[in-house]
């Protein structure tokens, strides 16, 4: 049968299927057609859809295959990532449907992370917004434009929690918090999937780094994960669990190993947790080269039982590695592998090509016309600069320094300020930074270049002090001084821990210099990760934390610094005051000394540093101030069956309208194992004018109580629970109440 007969018939019967479609039906008929398609395959073709190479236009792994073109024409590869623009991406798919036998359509998988072209904050900036809306907003942008641009397949998203803040990857994340992590995942689903796969600018969704990788020992990347496994399934499994149940259709494995095992070998966690326990029906693709290095980890000899492990673990796709390539046939023959580990997996890989609608139309998102108007368009940049400023996070504004006002004179100073690379971040996929305005062109802009003055300074790394004359000669001129100060976008995401987490360079230094000219000095951070920022907190009189704010991101740091916008976010991963207290976290357990105990010394405590953190999760000034009313609890005794409702009273006492998130969290007091001091159970962010108040509600249910129990079962245990709500896990109101039998 030729090639063309088989997408005709396949198209015709799908179309056809898709006019009646139920979920059900239309799986079923899906699955009708995959059948279809499988009985026409060869052992070869069949182990092509398991393989998935990167192209030559962005390297993102240790390795780079060469004559991938030549594969995808022989049927050996069916999947290729790091391709994009429909131009590109149309060149190599006309050779996968009309020069390969079968003609299967390709998958095109990239990193589309905060953006494609437009780029976002970094994730953990855009988690700071807790806006889940804006979330979702931004990865739909993303999806359009990805799939205006050929692609239909995104590696997103991350979903590591994390408390590491030397593990430079927690930028691609959404903090350390499983409650608000699960909710920012779902959403990000929903926004790279929308409601049907099949719609042209939907995209696949990729949950990774599947799983534990944000637990990597030392916060050094790829390095062992050793946690219990009631804290893998409470504190680490949940937002991996919330996008599965939002419907994403693959998973990627970890580098890391889980219990003694590399994830992309784990039985354990890819067919007992993903499949069974977490009912996922997608496909499981590995991270680069994956499969290879579990020789490194030494768990196999050589590359072949690497894969003959992977493929009996759960993986379905071998990305870049080509071990399935070269091993998988021969494994077959030998009865190493059941023929149903291939057909289970290529029945799911081909699943989701018919979901996407790549059999109907293998060229639906290679589309110029579509791409050159989704691209960039206005109401995209207007996204990203709505999320951008949003994921800021006010830490420090003594004085009232901020706001600025028009026609001040600004003392601009860093080299942070004048780089657009630095405003995308890690991961910033096809965003291009060369058309973008700077902080500087930006607060130019807004208020004069007569009003502004600018030095660098410093390099944002580096020891040569030889600007700082010329930082402190502007700075004498100005009234007020805006100093950008953080890393390099290079020194987080992939393979950039940091044995200390200070601002990089001379930095700081300078703002000492800076700061004994006794003149407002206002600190605006970009970074990828928590910092020690315990002296710059003391030199700065205002601190903002813009991260890596994306395409917009020198409009929306101007806006906020100016008062356009009152900033909003609040911190989702702990900002410590030195790295020996790390990891540090608001989820801890109390322990048998705890801090607040009497004795000056017999307690959980350090000689020389406080226990708490710089900056607790949670934690966000704004232009205004709210104040809450006391708690008041539908009920003290929470029934098995019943809820219990938790209302505050909010209300904006300054004189700006503003925006606060929420915070309600839980204790259980007493359990049949430790449990933490406070659990996130709910948030929401209102808006209030100068003088509203609003009454904010949070439901709780008891299964919002369950946790893995001694005996590893999980539900609840009856018992005495206190409730807190506040605008960070520190200052908050407190109540308590019961959980009945
Ligand atoms: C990288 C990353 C992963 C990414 C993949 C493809 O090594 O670990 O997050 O999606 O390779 O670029």
């Amino acid at each position: 049968m030729t090639k063309k007969l088989v997408v005709t018939i396949l198209a015709a019967a799908l179309f056809s299927a898709c006019n009646h479609s139920t979920q059900t039906s239309e799986e079923k008929r899906i699955d009708e057609k995959v059948d279809s398609v499988m009985r026409l395959m060869t052992i070869d073709e069949k182990i092509g859809q398991m393989v998935l190479y990167t192209s030559d236009w962005d390297v993102t792994g240790p390795s780079l295959k060469k004559g991938y073109i030549d594969e995808i024409r022989k049927g050996n590869c069916g999947n290729i990532f790091n391709a994009h623009t429909a131009a590109y991406t149309r060149k190599l798919q006309k050779i996968a449907v009309e020069e390969s036998r079968l003609g299967i359509p390709l998958l095109f998988g990239y990193d589309v992370i905060h953006g494609h072209k437009t780029i976002f904050p970094i994730s953990l900036g855009e988690s700071a917004s807790w806006d889940l809306a804006a979330i979702e907003k931004s990865a739909r942008v993303s999806a359009t434009e990805a799939a205006a641009s050929g692609i239909n397949w995104t590696f997103a998203p991350m979903c590591d929690i994390s408390v590491e803040p030397r593990w430079g990857r927690v930028s691609e994340g959404a903090g350390e918090d499983p409650y608000l992590g699960s909710k920012i995942a779902a959403a990000r689903v929903h926004g790279f999937q929308g409601d049907n796969l099949g719609d042209t600018l939907t995209i696949l969704a990729c949950v990774k780094h599947f799983a534990a990788y944000g637990a990597p020992t030392a916060g050094r990347d790829y390095n062992t994960v050793d946690m219990s496994e009631r804290v893998f399934l409470d504190t680490y499994l949940p937002p991996y669990k919330a996008a599965i149940d939002a419907g994403a259709m693959s998973v990627m494995s970890s580098f890391n190993e889980y219990d003694g095992v590399p994830a992309t070998g784990s039985h354990y966690l890819l067919t007992d947790i993903l499949r069974k326990k977490l009912g996922f029906k997608g496909f499981v693709v590995t991270d680069y080269t994956s499969i290879n290095e579990m020789v490194n980890h030494g768990v196999v000899a050589n590359e072949k039982e690497a894969g003959i492990m992977a493929a009996k673990a759960g993986v379905d796709m071998d990305m870049q590695g080509e071990v399935y390539f070269k091993y998988m046939k021969k494994a077959l023959e030998d009865g190493l592998i059941p023929m149903k580990v291939v057909n289970d997996a290529v029945n799911r890989i081909l699943h989701v090509k018919f979901m996407l609608g790549l059999f109907k139309d293998p060229y639906l998102y290679c589309n110029e016309a579509r791409e050159k108007r989704e691209v960039y368009s206005p109401a995209h940049l207007d996204a990203s600069y709505d999320v951008a400023k949003k994921s800021m996070v006010l830490l420090k504004n003594a004085n009232h320094v901020l706001p600025l006002k028009k026609g001040e004179k600004i003392a601009v100073i860093g080299e942070l300020a004048t780089s657009t690379r630095d405003l995308l971040g890690s991961w910033k996929a096809a965003g291009d930074w060369n058309f973008m305005k700077s902080i500087l062109d930006e607060i130019k802009t807004y208020n004069g270049d007569a009003n502004v003055i600018y030095a660098e300074g410093c390099k944002k790394e580096g020891e040569d002090r030889g600007g700082f004359p010329a930082a402190l000669a502007a700075a004498r001129k100005a009234d007020k001084i805006v100093m950008v100060i953080g890393e390099s976008c290079e020194w987080s995401g992939e393979a950039s821990s940091r044995t200390n987490i200070n601002v990089p360079g001379v930095q700081t230094e300078l703002l000492e210099k800076l700061k004994a000219l006794n003149k407002p000095i206002v600190v605006v951070l970009m970074n990828g990760r928590p910092l020690v920022l315990t002296k710059e907190n003391e030199l700065a009189d205002a601190m903002l934390e813009a991260w890596f704010p994306g395409t917009m991101g020198g409009k929306a740091i101007t806006h906020v610094l100016f008062g356009e916008y009152n900033p909003s976010g609040k911190l989702t991963m702990t900002f410590p005051r030195a790295l020996g207290q790390v990891p540090i976290f608001y989820y801890e357990k109390n322990t048998g000394r705890p801090i607040y105990l009497a004795n000056p010394k017999y307690k959980s405590r350090y000689i020389d540093c406080p226990n708490d953190p710089l900056f607790p999760f949670g934690y966000g000034l704004s232009y205004t101030t709210f104040a809450y009313s006391d708690i008041k609890l539908s009920t003290t005794e929470l029934t098995a069956e019943g809820e219990l409702k938790a209302s505050v009273n909010v209300t904006n006492t300054g004189n700006v309208a503003g925006e606060e998130v929420v915070q309600c969290y839980v204790r259980d007091l007493v359990g049949s194992v430790t449990r933490p001091v406070k659990e996130l159970k709910g948030f929401e962010k209102v808006a209030l004018k100068v003088g509203e108040s609003k009454v904010v509600t949070f439901t709780i249910k008891p299964a919002m109580l369950a946790f893995h129990r001694a005996d590893m079962t999980y539900g609840t245990e009856p018992g005495d629970f206190k409730l807190f709500i506040g605008g960070n896990s520190r200052d908050v109101k407190e109540v308590g109440f019961k959980l009945k039998e």
